[in-house]
């Protein structure tokens, strides 16, 4: 299914806004959240498809899930002690939260499986989890170290000390969850910061974890189980955002959205651009930090964001970029190469469809180079979203500087981390879907 978004925008006045729960914290909620016998309820869970995914493996493994009123799930939890050994096939989707992180979790508790999912997913690069598990003492059959593959009944997994040589959360990620499932001490060195949800989590729950810098240490640890609260989710605020700054004349407030420092660089990164956005309200919430975001219109100027910025970045990239298109000055955001193993090659998608639009954009030693022009495209445009959510959203917010239509392909893969987005994207923009 595509849409068409026409010449026609809207203002915003003082709207309040409340999103559903954060995607990476969801998928934490329950693969983190079950590993110890119990049960609790998880508050703010988001209907994205990539959840609901994590969601269906959970049962399948022999987690209870029961659906309340106001996305309230209550989680009866067996204890991994006490999950499936023989799983089966697990469909992990278009995922790669969800595969990664459960590799940690099959491989540590011992649990025979395959892991499938999609064209996207099957083509994404699992060496990253792979081979540092294998190192810990698992035993995982894969061909190329992609999907599918195959966890045992055999790994003997032992305690380790592991400097991370790729920037990823999902990785370090699967290493603690291994670790803590078999009882082992792992010490994890990162080379550059990354969303540190899994730590928070753990510590919520008990774990002996701490945290030093780039240097994560977890001890053998004991869970137990707790309501757990997820903040609305700030890469999907993201598109509102962009939506706000870009119009002519609107105002949100976005309520209740995860400010975790090393999430909510991309607002930091705006601010530093000109954009009128402030943050209020700030408070704890099962170990996350929760804020109010309130943006106004702005003109942006151009920016650099540093290599050690990038992966605090890497899911609104696609947002940035089309935000650096309509600023002033060529904007630089350096070491990209990760957008290229992403949901599709949103390296590739970013260039691509911003050419489309008439906007200088390149790729260049590892850098990703925008040139911003001021006022609007005036032209139909069809935008290739390759399936990917992220971008599809982000020219979607592009339409707002289009005075003609513009096109957005494959609309429904929004569902994978924004299903609701139509209710907030209508405010702003005329969508008719063909
Ligand atoms: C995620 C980590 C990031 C991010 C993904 C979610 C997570 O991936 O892009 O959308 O929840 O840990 P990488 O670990 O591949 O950087």
């Amino acid at each position: 299914m595509d849409i068409n978004i026409n010449g026609f925008k809207k203002n915003v006045h003082k709207k309040i806004i409340n999103l559903p729960g954060d995607k990476s914290i969801a998928h934490r909620s329950l693969i983190i959240g079950s590993i110890s016998k119990g049960n609790y309820n998880i508050y703010n869970f988001p209907k994205s498809e990539d959840c609901i995914t994590t969601l269906e493996i959970m049962k399948t493994l022999g987690v209870k899930a029961v659906y309340g009123n106001n996305n309230v799930i209550s989680i009866i939890s067996p204890g991994v002690e006490n999950f499936k050994k023989d799983a089966g096939i697990l469909n992990c989707n278009n995922s790669g939260t969800t595969v990664r992180l459960l590799l940690g979790l099959l491989c540590g508790a011992n649990i025979k499986s395959t892991l499938i999912g999609d064209e996207s997913l099957s083509k994404r690069p699992m060496k990253r989890v792979i081979e540092p598990l294998e190192l810990m003492g698992g035993n995982i059959k894969s061909s190329e170290d992609k999907l599918p593959i195959e966890t045992t009944n055999t790994s003997v997994l032992k305690d380790m000390k592991y400097f991370m040589s790729v920037a990823s959360a999902q990785v370090k990620s699967a290493l603690l969850i291994a670790a803590l499932v078999a009882s082992k001490n792992i010490v994890i060195k990162e080379n550059l910061n990354t969303r540190d949800h899994t730590e928070i989590m753990m510590k919520y729950l008990g774990a002996n974890i701490k945290v030093q810098g780039d240097i994560i240490s977890l001890e053998k640890s004991i869970l137990t189980s707790r309501d757990i609260y997820i903040p609305g989710d700030i890469s999907s605020a993201a598109f509102l955002i962009g939506l706000c700054i870009l119009s002519e004349k609107s105002s949100i407030s976005i309520k209740e959205v995860l400010i975790n420092s090393r999430r909510s660089k991309f607002i930091d990164i705006l601010i530093s651009m000109g954009a009128n956005i402030e943050v209020e309200n700030k408070l704890n919430k099962s170990g996350e930090l929760v804020g109010d975001i309130r943006v106004t219109s702005s003109k942006l100027k151009a920016v650099e964001v540093l290599s050690y910025d990038t992966p605090n970045i890497i899911d609104e990239i696609p947002m940035l970029s089309v935000l650096a298109a309509f600023s002033q000055g060529t904007t630089v955001i350096r070491a990209v190469d990760e957008l290229k193993v992403k949901e599709s090659n949103r390296l590739n998608g970013i260039i691509n469809n911003l050419s489309l639009c008439g906007i200088r954009a390149w790729y260049e030693k590892g850098d990703l180079f925008i040139e911003g022009k001021s006022g609007y495209i005036n032209k139909d445009v069809t935008i290739e979203t390759e399936k990917d959510h992220r971008i599809a959203m982000a020219f979607a917010v592009l339409s707002i500087r289009n005075l003609k239509t513009t096109r957005i392909k494959h609309w429904q893969c929004t569902n994978i981390s924004f299903p609701e987005n139509i209710k907030f994207f209508s405010k702003f923009l005329n969508i008719d879907y063909i």
